[in-house]
């Protein structure tokens, strides 16, 4: 991004928070710059044009809230990231699981699994991260459930039974998947929405 292009982006937003703070705010998600920006770099934070700004930077966002009608789990900026992360991190201990199951690495298998076991730290994440959606942290708890199976298997150097569990917890993956989506909120919204006053960047600012 230019130089101008980013001091004209802070005038606009600065324009858009003076003259129609409602607007800005009902956005809800994260902004982007204004594609007017880069169209006339002479316009005024508060002319009529620069009005539509906020509601321009939205629009596809919302576009896509429209057609993805999941129920939506509020999340600010860093958990969201933090839950992506998760999420890779749940998506490689599969891979390692098929991996080590094809090897008959059953040490491997009980390895990978482990990193999608129920523990009380992944317990307590899935309490937070669930906070303001109802249900979202019951199938989450589930999930690891499912996959303690996995290493129980691998321990009694049962394959089959292997795949029964691995299948059983990617049947919680798929179906959480297509029940929720994650919605970014700025801290406030997500106080309001999870009745919470606990400020997550103090447990996530250092997420890897
Ligand atoms: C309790 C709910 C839940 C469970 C269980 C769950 N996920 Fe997710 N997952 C989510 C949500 C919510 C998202 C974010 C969707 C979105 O982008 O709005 C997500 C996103 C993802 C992503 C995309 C990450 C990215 O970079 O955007 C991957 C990959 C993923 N999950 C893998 C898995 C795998 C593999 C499992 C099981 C082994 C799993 N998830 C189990 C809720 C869940």
């Amino acid at each position: 991004m230019t130089h101008a292009l980013l001091r004209h982006r802070a005038s606009l937003l600065l324009g858009a928070m003076l003259t129609f703070p409602v607007a800005f705010a009902a956005c809800g998600r994260q902004q982007t710059a204004p594609a007017a920006a880069e169209e006339d770099p002479t316009r005024a934070p508060t002319s009529v044009a620069t009005s539509h700004a906020p509601a321009t930077a939205c629009a596809p966002l919302e576009q896509l809230a429209a057609m993805d009608t999941r129920r939506p789990v509020p999340l600010q900026p860093m958990m969201a990231w933090h839950q992506k992360q998760n999420m890779m991190e749940h998506l490689v201990a599969i891979q390692r699981i098929t991996d080590a199951l094809a090897r008959e690495d059953w040490e491997g298998v009980a390895a990978a699994s482990a990193l999608i076991e129920s523990s009380p730290q992944m317990q307590q994440m899935c309490h937070h991260m669930g906070a303001g959606a109802d249900g979202f942290t019951e199938l989450a708890l589930d999930f690891h459930r499912r996959a303690d199976a996995i290493g129980v298997a691998a321990r009694a150097q049962d394959g089959t039974a292997v795949l029964r569990a691995t299948s059983s917890a990617l049947e919680a993956c798929t179906s959480c998947h297509a029940t929720y989506r994650q919605d970014v909120v700025d801290p406030a919204t997500w106080e309001a929405r999870t009745g919470s006053a606990h400020a997550p960047a103090m447990t996530h600012g250092d997420a890897r």
